[in-house]
């Protein structure tokens, strides 16, 4: 498996952003001046004690889009999707999840290590979705030599591609046919709604929990909801001041969040079309080989063929274009801090590296 946060990067520290196009993530997006004012003015109490306003707003807010009773602000997407695990499943049970998801792949097995959950790894197929089949035939019976399956945990974007609707369900219904709860890893929620043309409300009906993330292409510092049952969030609730997570005058980072949804999350198609631009122009280019492939988001997935992802990296840094890669893999995301100018200056960059 190629690990998208391995490798060579261009970043330095103390680089100037202005001088920068940085296409490593989107989670390397930054507050606008609306953004910090809103932040500055929000109406702040103590969330610990359950009365802080804007934190309060922000999670009926997102529940509500999402289609679900209550949600819950947590301060990272790792520890809404662990918290999520820890809500559905009890210790000795298994969670089922795609190989190449970041439940599996890069949360450093919390819910095994912290929470005593399996995770069952599931191969995925050409589309990031799960076969409904590959669902069924994993789930285990009532053996005690085994440990109960309860939980199927989905993604959407996966590595910047939008599940098809279908499939998604499809492999939610192959769980619910068993009996098993379905979680949806929704960092990228919006990037899938709108790649796939539907409203968040309907990308995640078929999941019991959903968890969005406001720290990616969003421009927040900071700032994840898990959203769900209203009995669902009271238990997550408990894990999350378990793990330390239970935060104060939280509403200066809601605000940041309320302020994204209204004013960011609408544009963010701008990126995907962007990515689109991007894409094609790199696809011309000798000696890159770029996945054309439908349903794609705000990243660029392309593989080098006669230099490493290294050394490209470093001629790309000379360039003023931050990207990273390892082997022959590179991961370029488009967000919301680049702009026409700046894709631009990354195929310049680019022409000119190779
Ligand atoms: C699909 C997916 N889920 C969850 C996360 C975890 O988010 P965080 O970095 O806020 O813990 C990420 C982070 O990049 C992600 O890409």
């Amino acid at each position: 498996m190629t690990n998208v946060y391995a490798g060579a990067s261009g970043a330095a520290v103390g680089h100037n952003h202005a001088d920068f196009v940085d296409l490593r993530s989107d989670t390397v997006t930054r507050p606008t001046p609306g953004m910090l004012a809103a932040m500055a003015g929000a109406e702040v109490g103590d969330d610990v004690y359950g009365d802080d306003p804007t934190a309060i707003a922000l999670e009926q807010k997102v529940a509500e889009t999402f289609g679900k009773e209550a949600g819950l602000f947590l301060p990272t997407g790792t520890q809404s999707n662990f918290c999520a695990l820890l809500a559905h499943c009890g210790r000795g049970e298994e969670v089922l999840v795609g190989r190449a998801y970041h439940v599996y792949s890069y949360e450093a097995k919390g819910a095994s290590v912290l929470g005593g959950i399996g995770l069952e790894p599931l191969d995925v197929a050409a589309d990031n979705g799960l076969e409904p089949e590959t669902v069924a035939k994993a789930v285990k019976g009532n053996d005690p030599h085994l440990p109960i399956t309860r939980l199927l945990s989905l993604e959407n974007t996966v590595s910047g591609k939008a599940v098809p609707l279908t499939r998604q369900e499809a492999a939610a219904a192959a769980a619910r046919d068993v009996g098993l709860s379905v979680h949806l890893d929704g960092a990228r929620a919006f990037n899938a709604a709108i790649a796939l043309g539907i409203d968040p409300k309907t990308l995640a009906r078929c999941a019991d929990s959903v968890s969005v993330c406001l720290s990616k292409g969003l421009g927040t510092p900071a700032g994840s909801v898990l959203c769900g049952s209203k009995s669902l969030i009271q238990k997550a609730h408990r894990y999350r001041k378990m793990l330390g997570g239970g935060m104060r005058q939280v509403g200066i980072l809601a605000a940041a969040g309320l302020y994204a949804l209204e004013h960011h999350a609408p544009n963010l198609a701008q990126d995907h079309q962007r990515a689109e631009k991007l894409r094609l122009a790199l696809s011309e280019i000798p000696g890159l080989s770029v996945d054309l492939s439908p349903l794609q988001t705000n990243m660029v997935l392309l593989q080098t063929r006669d230099v490493d992802a290294a050394s490209l990296v470093v001629a790309l840094k000379a360039q003023g274009v931050i990207a990273s890669g390892s082997g022959k893999n590179m991961r370029l995301v488009v967000h919301r801090d680049i702009n026409d100018d700046g894709i631009d200056r990354v195929i310049a960059g680019f022409r000119a590296s190779l």
